[in-house]
């Protein structure tokens, strides 16, 4: 089912490695810096740590020599951004059009790179006849379109977005009202099934907005989903969250936390829109805090941004993405880059140590930070995210210890590494995540059967 990542080398890297080989060849001791070995475009550098990065694509847009310019050297993966969409494929009930997607498509595979397609069913962008349809003959036309349509791409995606924005906004939890919700529950899980059986190899996702804070009912609700999803069996590869940052719409502090609980349901994660309103250092800062959260968690395994230029995005008067107008790199750029090529485990603002840390963990120093459960708890089972502060000293490494009840044993662990199941079990940092600023803090988390723990871990500094 899993389609690998797209590996395409620049040609600098290439030539680099040729080189390279040549000089071993002749019995040359060679070094090379790390520098000169990173890869110098997104989809490379993405690719090294098995993921892709990927951009949304307009059809009309790919005889802009610019755009396809850019297009064909920094990406590895494309969505095309209104395409494959319900009133575009089908427009007319039961006449299928795909020329548009196809020629995406075509243009994809001729370059390598992979597809996301996007997206099967969604209240948006249906085509009049739909808008107008309710009931059975609605839920039985977008079977049909969800079956077409799948089936007309078999093996040719890497994933498709089955369902998109299907919760509603706010603090409700609730699914959004639209035709297809009204056409009962499970309408979800029954274009799910569809496409599963349509086109077996391809990942199925979930995609949806303002699902990024974790604190939030949307996200909760969308998880719960999920999670429900993949205790009854219904077939479910990966969550999509767009993230669609502004000012009303912040990146949230918690962003790491909710794509590792998600993964821990047993998903992939892909960040599947991202745009961030802004301008130079600090839309900078925030693009880089975003690949970093999606490299500090495995299974986030790619990203994408909603348009190449400032000048392609569906908000172009907030200067949301990585290349200005005139197809420029932009600090934001830059920024992205570093974090690919970093491989996640450099905080910026807080470089780790020039020499490699101790392999064996000093005894517990004590005292020096703090740890706060928050659970997530079902019948059976519960994730848990712990919240690990330091105190007025920075901290070099950490570990955690968490008395769980009888009966209850650890599954999963994620941003920790975890000592026993059962009982006390203690946690320890990542190799990338050992250092916490003086009165910063970090968050790893944990599923597990049973119960959840209750009272208030411990935490111990141990370098
Ligand atoms: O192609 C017609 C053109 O012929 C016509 O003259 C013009 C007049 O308005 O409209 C053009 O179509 C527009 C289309 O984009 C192509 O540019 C539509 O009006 C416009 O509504 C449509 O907007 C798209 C939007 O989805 C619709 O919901 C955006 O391009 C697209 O970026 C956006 O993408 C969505 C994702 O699918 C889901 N998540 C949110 C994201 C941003 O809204």
């Amino acid at each position: 089912m899993n389609q690998p990542p797209v590996a395409r080398r620049s040609p600098l890297r290439l030539a680099t490695t040729l080189i390279a080989a040549s000089l071993v060849a002749a019995g040359t001791a060679v070094a090379l810096a790390t520098s000169a070995d990173a890869a110098t475009t997104l989809g490379a550098s993405a690719a090294a740590s098995g993921r892709y990065f990927g951009a949304a694509v307009s059809a009309n847009k790919l005889s802009d020599s610019t755009y396809v310019g850019i297009l064909n050297r920094e990406f590895n993966s494309v969505t095309p951004e209104n395409e494959m969409k319900i009133d575009a494929t089908e427009p007319t009930q039961g006449q299928f059009s795909y020329a548009n997607a196809d020629r995406i498509v075509s243009h994809a595979k001729a370059q390598g790179m992979q597809v996301r397609g996007h997206t099967l069913a969604w209240h948006s962008q249906q085509p009049g006849w739909m808008q107008n349809m309710s009931g059975t003959a609605l839920r039985n036309a977008m079977l049909n379109h969800v079956t077409q349509v799948a089936t007309h791409y078999r093996g040719q995606l890497s994933a498709w977005d089955v369902v998109n924005e299907a919760f509603a906004d706010g603090g409700s939890g609730a699914r959004r009202d639209s035709n297809l919700q009204r056409t009962g529950n499970d309408w979800i899980e029954a274009a799910f099934r569809a496409a599963r059986a349509a086109d077996p190899a391809t990942k199925l996702c979930y995609n949806d907005y303002n699902t990024d804070d974790w604190g939030q009912a949307k996200t909760q609700a969308v998880y719960s989903m999920v999670r429900d999803f993949k205790a009854r069996g219904v077939p479910i590869d990966c969550v999509g969250f767009q993230s669609h940052f502004n000012s009303g719409s912040p990146y949230p502090s918690n962003y790491r936390t909710t794509l590792s609980s998600f993964a821990a349901l047993g998903v992939d994660v892909q960040i599947t829109e991202l745009d961030i309103e802004g301008s130079g250092t600090t839309q900078a800062n925030t693009y880089r805090n975003v690949v970093n959260d999606c490299l500090a968690v495995a299974r986030c395994n790619g990203i994408t941004v909603w348009g190449i230029r400032d000048t392609d995005s569906w908000r172009a008067s907030g200067t949301p993405l990585l290349f200005d107008g005139s197809g420029n790199k932009k600090a934001a750029y830059t920024a992205v880059l570093e974090a690919l090529n970093s491989g996640g485990t450099t905080d910026p603002t807080t470089p780790p140590p020039s020499s490699p840390g101790p392999t064996t963990p000093p005894p517990a120093g004590g005292g020096a930070c703090s740890a706060s459960v928050t659970l997530n708890q079902w019948t059976g089972g519960f994730t848990a995210t712990v919240k690990v502060t330091a105190g007025a000293s920075a901290v070099n490494g950490w570990s955690v210890t968490v008395t769980l009840p009888s009966g209850t044993s650890v599954t999963n662990t994620w941003n920790a590494v975890a000592t026993g199941s059962s009982g006390s079990v203690r946690f320890g940092n990542a190799a990338y995540n050992p250092r916490i600023a003086p009165g910063g803090s970090t968050e790893f988390g944990f599923q597990g059967t049973g119960t959840g723990p209750s009272g208030t871990p411990s935490c111990a500094a141990t370098a």
